[in-house]
């Protein structure tokens, strides 16, 4: 592969700066070069500055590589959404119309929908079957700018479906150009046929899947939906406290719905992350902070299910490193946009224009512990980079609801545009 040099941006936003979750005035601060350049070979970036000092290094070297001009564009780090359960089966399109009708997310759970539904069509789904959905939306996420993402299982809720999920994902990672880090989440729902024997399927949980699925390499990371009527903190913690001993690292679905001491026990059980949080306590969040547990925030969620957002502008005053994600699922957040997510943050969260930046790349890479790979352009990481039809990074923010993609670039190789 010929090395690609990218010259002239208007704006390289680089996010250059310690590979750690960026905090309060660290997540304003984009390291943005005017007149950029960037020099790619093997896939991994060797130089950035201004286009004259890249002159100076590549500048004998030009003839051999693939030259972009970004004059009048802005370019940044791919985008890493750090949340998703993007390998399902089927869709749920009449929920939303239900639900459009009065019927609520939990009503339409309980009564064996939501992802009890989505549970019954990628149970029914071949391997095959759903690789292909899930590339689809792999694909789409490309398109969006997004060159890293995270995967959940959880819509298997037996052993031999969640290994499904994991496998898809684990092949897609080897044959799609986008990153894809996965996360066990047995753990989403109690399925109908343990209705009554919750602390059963807990049991199944640890004693029948995680050995498999640690032994197997198939996940990172172990995630649990502690949310009133779905797993208690008490039952959360049991499930993340034997992932820990099998190697994995905890996540958790917390105080989305009703607040419930999610923020709080993913401080005390050091998760990496805590999804949602739209109802987390200002303890909680004090907790969070102290205990370094990053806030992944999901906009697009709460929008989709008309719910008030989570409180992005206080948890970032309040020292919390705040990540964003599209939550891409069946039921509560149908989207590939990172751009409308980080749109989002901004509008219904009051995130600065740089603040979802950060939180949408560097932020999201420390999510799912990417960050010595992706998140920012530096020496030494891999050549993921978007190309933008705009100039400034608030731009990205302001013109919102668009699709400002103009090339991606995935470890130095052009997958679109
Ligand atoms: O993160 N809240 C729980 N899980 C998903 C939704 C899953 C679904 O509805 O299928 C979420 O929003
Ligand atoms: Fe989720």
């Amino acid at each position: 592969m010929k090395p690609l040099w990218i010259k002239h941006a208007a704006q390289l936003a680089t996010i250059a700066g310690e590979n750690a979750p960026r905090k309060r005035k660290e997540m304003s601060e984009l390291g943005i070069i005017e007149d950029g350049s960037i020099w790619i070979e093997d896939g991994v970036i060797q130089a950035i500055g201004t286009t004259e000092e890249l002159e100076h290094q590549y500048g004998d070297r030009a003839a051999e590589a693939e030259i972009i001009d970004a004059t009048g564009r802005l370019v940044t780090p791919g985008l890493v959404d750090p949340h998703t359960h993007v390998a399902y089966g089927g869709s749920r399109e009449r929920e939303f119309e239900m639900r459009l009708e009065g019927a609520t997310y939990m009503e339409i759970m309980n009564a064996g929908g939501g992802i009890h539904a989505t549970t019954r069509m990628t149970r029914e789904s071949t391997e095959e079957e759903l690789a292909e959905q899930t590339v689809r939306r792999l694909d789409s996420f490309l398109k969006h700018g997004v060159t890293t993402v995270e995967g959940k299982s959880g819509y298997g809720l037996d052993l031999e479906t969640e290994l499904k999920q994991l496998r898809v994902m684990k092949r897609l990672n080897e044959i799609h150009p986008i990153d894809l880090v996965p996360t066990f989440m047995a753990a989403h729902a109690v399925p109908q046929e343990y209705k009554g024997n919750e602390d059963e399927y807990i049991d199944s949980i640890i004693n029948d899947m995680l050995p498999v699925v640690a032994k197997e390499g198939l996940a990172v990371f172990n995630d649990v939906f502690c949310e009133v009527g779905v797993f208690t903190p008490e039952q959360s913690e049991r499930i993340l406290e034997a992932g820990k001993k099998h190697g994995l690292i905890p996540k958790i679905h917390a105080d989305e719905i009703e607040s419930y001491g999610g923020a709080e026990l993913a401080a005390k059980v050091g998760a990496i992350s805590a999804e949602h949080l739209l109802k987390a306590s200002d303890e909680g969040i004090k907790q969070m902070a102290e205990a370094g547990v990053i806030a992944c925030l999901l906009p697009a969620t709460a929008l989709f299910l008309r719910e008030e957002a989570a409180k992005g502008r206080k948890m970032v005053d309040e020292g919390v490193a705040v990540a964003i994600s599209t939550d891409c699922n069946p039921g509560s957040s149908p989207t590939t946009s990172m751009p409308l997510v980080m749109n989002l943050a901004c509008i219904s969260m009051r995130l600065t224009p740089a603040e979802a930046l950060v939180a949408a790349t560097m932020n999201a890479a420390c999510a799912i512990k990417m960050e010595d790979k992706v998140g920012s352009l530096e020496v030494g990481k891999q050549g993921d980079i978007v190309m933008w039809n705009i100039s400034t990074y608030q731009e990205l923010q302001y013109l919102f609801g668009v699709n400002h993609v103009d090339k991606v670039w995935k470890k130095g190789a052009r997958v679109l545009g």
